[in-house]
């Protein structure tokens, strides 16, 4: 592997929230991950596994603890401004300016990025038109259903035309042929544009349809990493779900293989 290829590494890279006096929650726990430039890459994990946490990191919303994490080759503590530039973020929860106009949103956040309008016009109609927004550009987001707003938030993210995105869930609440637009538009953005794509997501048919490659968090550590059929064969488990279940809950994989 090329070295200049890596786009995002963290080493031991760890998050700790202070909860009260005495309670901490270790969010990341020494996570070594090596993500290369063109590479869609999953990361599952159950409910509060740390995935939304290494995402606000890698876009320097948090700050880590200990470890430590690059983007494009930069230190998220020392270069945060270069890589803002060039990362798209979709996050979890928010963000959506609810007041403006789904064209307004795209158009005022490429704005913020000093992308001149006349792209921005040209990037708004392609991908209004693609997560099939297309008729409804001119209403207040404020009215949109939960998935609508979803979609709006994945064009937004696009519309920097960013080197990396990072999305965090963005196919939840979209709906079954919606969420195949955004899974055909980003494995089109990695395979056509090398792009590199984070997502996070609870559908494992996802991961296997989309992900090159996946890693499964389990409370703050990443607890395996590889392609989703490497996996399955590695544990020796019919499918991604046996994989993750068997890891996560610590019962082991039915196949019985050693990690
Ligand atoms: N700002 C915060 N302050 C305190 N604790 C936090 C904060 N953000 C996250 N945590 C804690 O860190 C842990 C990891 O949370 P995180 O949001 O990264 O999980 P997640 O894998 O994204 O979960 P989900 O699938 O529910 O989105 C959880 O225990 C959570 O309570
Ligand atoms: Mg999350």
């Amino acid at each position: 592997m090329i070295t200049d290829d890596i786009v995002i590494k963290t080493e031991g890279l760890t998050k700790i929230f202070q909860k009260g006096k005495k309670r901490e929650v270790i969010a990341l726990d020494s996570v070594d991950i090596e993500i290369s430039r063109g590479e869609v890459f999953g990361l599952i994990g159950t409910n509060g596994a740390g995935k939304t946490t290494l995402i606000r990191v890698l876009v320097g919303l948090l700050t880590p603890t200990e470890g430590k994490a690059y983007v494009l080759g930069k230190d998220v503590t020392e270069d945060i401004d270069f890589i803002r530039q060039r990362v798209g973020l979709l996050p979890q929860e928010a963000g959506i300016y609810d007041r403006l106009t789904a064209r307004e949103n795209l158009i005022y956040y490429g704005g913020l990025y000093g992308i001149p309008e006349e792209d921005l016009n040209k990037r708004a109609d392609t991908l209004l038109e693609i997560v099939g927004l297309k008729d409804k550009e001119d209403y207040q987001v404020k009215g949109f259903s939960g998935g609508m707003k979803r979609k709006v938030l994945v064009a937004r993210a696009l519309v920097i035309e960013p080197e990396i995105l990072f999305l965090d869930e963005p196919t939840t609440a979209i709906d079954t042929l919606g969420a195949r637009i955004v899974r055909n538009l980003l494995k089109k953005l990695s395979s056509e544009q090398k792009r590199t794509v984070i997502l996070t997501t609870h559908d494992l048919n996802e991961v296997k349809e989309l992900c090159d490659r996946v890693g499964i968090l389990n409370e703050g550590k990443l607890i395996a990493v590889g392609k989703p059929s490497e996996l399955e064969e590695k544990f020796r488990a019919a499918n991604l779900e046996e994989v993750f279940t068997g890891l996560v809950t610590g019962e082991g994989v039915y196949g019985g293989a050693e990690p």
